[in-house]
């Protein structure tokens, strides 16, 4: 009885898987042909597989449930090479997208942004030398960054912006300025991950200036954080040109930090620096966002050899206090900030400064107890942690009108454009004062953007906007106050 039951059960779930796969096609495309034409000719829920060869192009995704696969043959990968002419390697703006097994190099923007899409995948891909940003989802909800190589790239490596419910899982970031970037972001995993040999390992912030005017709920553990020592080269003026080399760990303004069970050394400023808004930006100034770091638990790392060198800045500031050596980990907030609710766990174990009023933290959150000597405890006590939702998020609708102009612009723009900041483009301000209220001269410049300031990039043209969207988020971008 229970036996037939269970055969029936299995005869249903195998019609629902067969009627589902039926009514999603599979595409091919092999080298000499056009990954954006196969997208083009895909409906929602289809695949793509893409076969090994070089394919220069620009694919832009809009549709939903896309899933572009890369077929990797007798060790020879699908490869988008940009020739340092093209500006991003894949755009997507549909929910559901997945990407896997691509090799992306040689690009000027991005290898994998994502432009406020929902539900996201992108999982084993090798990314290299892809200007700005590696793997970038900006203004999603519910993804997954996992099992990725990323290096060269002059900015961040994996890049989570204003966004929500993200695990980045066991990738490998090195040769970056930053390694893997949590900015204006909630509810975050950055597990098992290797980041070395980039100017900052991992860093957890608020820019000022954009929509999004929090990060908290971040989780960092199990990771292995070794000599961030490379040079800064990052577009001297941005502002992640200001993070000294050195830096392990840094969370700046960053609330509800647990940094736990990792493995940190070599890094030649210090390993953890905890510090306020003003310590890579002077313009901190966002009445709606706190600059300073709160509820901070540092709990469990193994540290040693950090600090050896410091750089720049934080030089002077260990001079100040009678050392020449960097700490272990750093708490550093501006003059009037007070810690609230941070705690450490053996805090005696490191070389530290500025944790006199932090409290002692419990035991981490996963380990009951320090001792772990058998299989069975290991598999009672380190269950899996997860911020991604148990469901779906509801999939993003972008109507055309000026609240899909607002997701349009938090999704796109506000990637490089803050309110009152330097990135990656000049200030919205400084834009508003240019351009008065001319919103269709700003919708054609971003059509075709030429080059304006010799110290910026030029911008990549957002010509997938369509004429109509971009001119209503032309004028959100001059409604801007904040
Ligand atoms: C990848 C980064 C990036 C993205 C995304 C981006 N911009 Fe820009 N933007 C720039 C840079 C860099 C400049 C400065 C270019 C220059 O001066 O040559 C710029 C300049 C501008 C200017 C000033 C042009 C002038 O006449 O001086 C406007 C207006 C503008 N962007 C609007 C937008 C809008 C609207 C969006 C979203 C649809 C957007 N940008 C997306 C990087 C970006």
């Amino acid at each position: 009885m229970i036996k037939s039951s269970y055969t029936r059960l299995l005869c249903i779930l195998g019609l629902i898987f067969l009627s589902h796969a039926a009514s999603s096609a599979v595409h091919e495309v092999k080298e000499g042909g056009s990954i954006q034409a196969a997208v083009t000719k895909a409906q929602t829920g289809d695949v793509i597989r893409v076969f090994p060869g070089t394919y220069h192009e620009t694919v832009y995704v809009d549709k939903d449930d896309i899933s572009l696969i890369g077929v990797v043959e007798d060790g020879q990968w699908p490869h988008l090479d940009g020739q340092k002419i093209l500006n991003d390697a894949i755009l997507y703006s549909g929910n559901g997208f997945s990407v896997e097994w691509f090799k992306i190099t040689h690009y000027k923007g991005n290898a994998i942004m994502g432009q406020s899409g929902n539900n996201f995948s992108i999982r084993n891909n090798w990314v290299i030398d892809t200007g700005l940003y590696g793997i970038f989802p900006e203004f999603g909800h519910n993804g997954l960054i996992e099992n990725n190589i990323l290096s060269g790239i002059e900015d961040a490596a994996i890049y989570v912006g204003m966004s929500d419910y993200v695990d980045v899982r066991n990738n490998q970031v090195f040769d970056n300025v930053a390694g893997i970037e949590i900015e204006n972001s909630r509810h975050v995993l950055v597990e098992g991950n290797v980041a070395r040999n980039n100017t900052g390992g991992i860093l957890v912030f608020i820019t000022p200036g954009l929509p999004i005017k929090s990060s908290y709920d971040a989780i960092v553990r199990r990771n292995f954080i070794t000599n961030n020592n490379t040079p800064n080269f990052a577009i001297p003026g941005s502002l992640v040109a200001g993070i000294p080399s050195g830096t392990g760990i840094l969370v700046m303004s960053g609330d509800k930090v647990v940094i736990e069970d990792n493995i940190i050394t070599g890094n030649n400023t210090g390993g953890i620096i905890v510090t306020s808004g003003d310590f890579v930006t002077e313009v901190a100034s966002d009445k709606d966002s706190d600059p300073h770091s709160d509820e901070v638990m540092i709990r469990n790392n193994i540290m040693f050899d950090n600090g050896n060198d410091p750089d720049g800045e934080m030089k002077l500031l260990m001079l100040s206090k009678f050392s020449t050596k960097g700490p272990d980990i750093l708490a550093y907030q501006s003059a009037t900030a007070k810690e609230r609710g941070s705690c450490i766990s053996r805090r005696e174990a490191y070389r530290s400064y500025g944790l006199d009023d932090w409290a002692d933290c419990d035991a981490p959150t996963v380990r009951a107890a320090d001792a772990v000597t058998s299989a069975q405890e290991i598999s009672t006590t380190r269950q899996l942690i997860t911020k991604m939702l148990p469901v779906p998020a509801e999939p993003r609708v972008i109507t055309v009108d000026a609240d899909g102009a607002e997701v349009v612009y938090n999704g796109i723009c506000a990637g490089c454009h803050a309110y009152n900041v330097r990135l990656i483009g000049p200030p919205a301000f400084v834009i508003q004062a240019q351009y008065g209220d001319d919103a269709k001269a700003i919708a054609d410049y971003v059509a075709n953007p030429e080059r304006r300031r010799p110290d910026f990039p030029s911008m990549p043209p957002q010509s997938h906007v369509s004429e109509e969207m971009r001119l209503l988020v032309a004028q959100y971008m001059l409604s801007l106050t904040e």
